[in-house]
């Protein structure tokens, strides 16, 4: 799969100059784009979406990711599996809505009308000739694993280990409470650039004041380490005191070396004063989890190359990046609030919204600036500050991904 390369792909890798940004080609080239897809994007686990999104059997959910399409589906056995939502008489998509229920457990195709089970096995092809074997062509199903209610799935025949991410998230994602949440509100960014540039953007904080001006008032993580120093012991205390422990993991960058997917997790502090993202700081929903109280920070988690979250005491917000062409990525954006919390009565959804919308929005612009810029002929990848060392990282990564194999 994939397609010839018009340059040297390894030189280009062998010229990178360590702790700068990526050269132009790696953010125009349509060829290393599908480079990018084959060897990273379809290689590694993504979050589909949070369970949630399909609480009973026949829910369903389409999630696409570069030019394929997916179905994510709730059994009549209350499993979520994933099916390729192609059909397998002559390829045609089957499901054409994002999401939907089958109707009486069945998923049909609209073009001849071959018909599934909820597991994606054929249960019916009309006039086929005989002998015709309909066990070899159930749809194509990718590997799923439901974590703390988050769906992953990958579309590798080998994935990549998943345990010690399982670990790190399911810790994490318990003590927020996220197997008993509800997606409040989703939202959708179209950004006009590389799926890198949208990733390595999310990765770091020095863009943050400048260009947030609102997360950076509520966000000791958009100040450099030293000067944010006190703050987040302070913050710390602030969990201690209410017995919350989340361990802090680092693990990106294994994948290439060890076969495993990359997950990372770190707390920061919120502001002083600050209990939650909202216009005035103070608390949103009802607490989710461990929680007892609101301790002041914020829990940042990241796993594979695609898929963020962050979690307040009392809401949650994921990050589904969706590479779709060399120069365009959709940016999903969901937040997680208590299963049992009350819209207008627990939260206010403009309230809950607030921030991460105006941030994204921030972003999209920001992100798509950086592609135009990065477009000219006379580009040259500049070095990375103090406070970009994770866009550094996930670079370092990017690379040895793609010469890896
Ligand atoms: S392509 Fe689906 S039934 Fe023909
Ligand atoms: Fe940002």
């Amino acid at each position: 799969m994939g397609s010839t390369p018009t340059f040297d792909l390894a030189g280009l890798i062998s010229r990178h100059s360590p702790g700068h940004a990526l050269a132009r080609e790696f953010y125009t080239d349509p060829h290393i784009f599908e480079r990018d897809m084959d060897r990273i994007i379809l290689r590694h686990w993504f979050c589909a979406a949070h369970a949630s999104s399909v609480p009973r059997p026949g829910d369903f959910l389409v999630v696409d990711l570069g030019a394929e399409s997916v179905i994510i589906i709730r059994t009549q056995d209350d499993e979520i599996r994933a099916l390729l939502n192609v059909c397998r008489h002559r390829g045609s998509r089957i499901c054409t809505a994002q999401s939907g229920k089958a109707s009486a457990g069945r998923l049909t195709c609209p073009y001849h009308a071959w018909t599934y089970d909820l597991n994606g096995r054929l249960v019916a092809a009309r006039q086929m000739p005989e002998p015709f074997d309909r066990d070899r062509l159930g749809l194509k199903s990718l590997a799923v694993r439901v974590v703390g209610g988050l769906i992953f799935a990958t579309f590798a025949e080998r994935p990549l280990d998943f345990a010690p991410a399982e670990g790190a998230l399911s810790q994490t994602a318990r003590v927020h409470g996220w197997d008993k949440a509800k997606v409040a509100h989703r939202e959708m960014y179209s950004i006009k650039a590389n799926w890198k540039l949208a990733i390595e953007n999310y990765m770091e904080c020095y863009h943050c004041q400048p260009a947030h001006p609102e997360f950076s008032k509520r966000h000791v993580y958009a100040r450099p380490a030293k000067q944010g120093e006190q703050l987040e012991q302070a913050g710390r205390r602030r969990a201690e005191a209410l017995g919350i422990f989340i361990e802090d993991v680092d693990q990106y960058g294994c994948a290439a070396k060890s076969g495993s997917e990359s997950v990372s997790v770190f707390r920061s502090a919120l502001s002083n004063g600050v209990a939650s993202a909202t216009p005035d700081g103070q608390p949103i929903a009802r607490l989710m989890g461990d929680f007892s109280g609101h301790d002041g920070n914020s829990t940042y988690f990241d796993i594979g190359p695609l898929s963020d979250f962050l979690a307040y005491a009392d809401h949650g917000v994921i990050y589904r990046f969706i590479p779709r062409a060399v120069q365009h990525t959709e940016m999903e954006v969901m937040w997680l609030v208590h299963e049992d919390a009350v819209q207008g009565q627990d939260y206010d959804v403009e309230r809950l919204v607030w921030l991460w919308h105006t941030t994204s929005a921030e972003d999209k612009k920001i992100v798509e600036l950086n592609q135009a810029g990065v477009n000219s002929r006379f580009f040259e990848p500049g070095p990375y500050s103090l406070q970009e060392p994770y866009a550094r990282r996930f670079v370092d990564w990017y690379l040895n991904e793609l010469a890896a194999q």
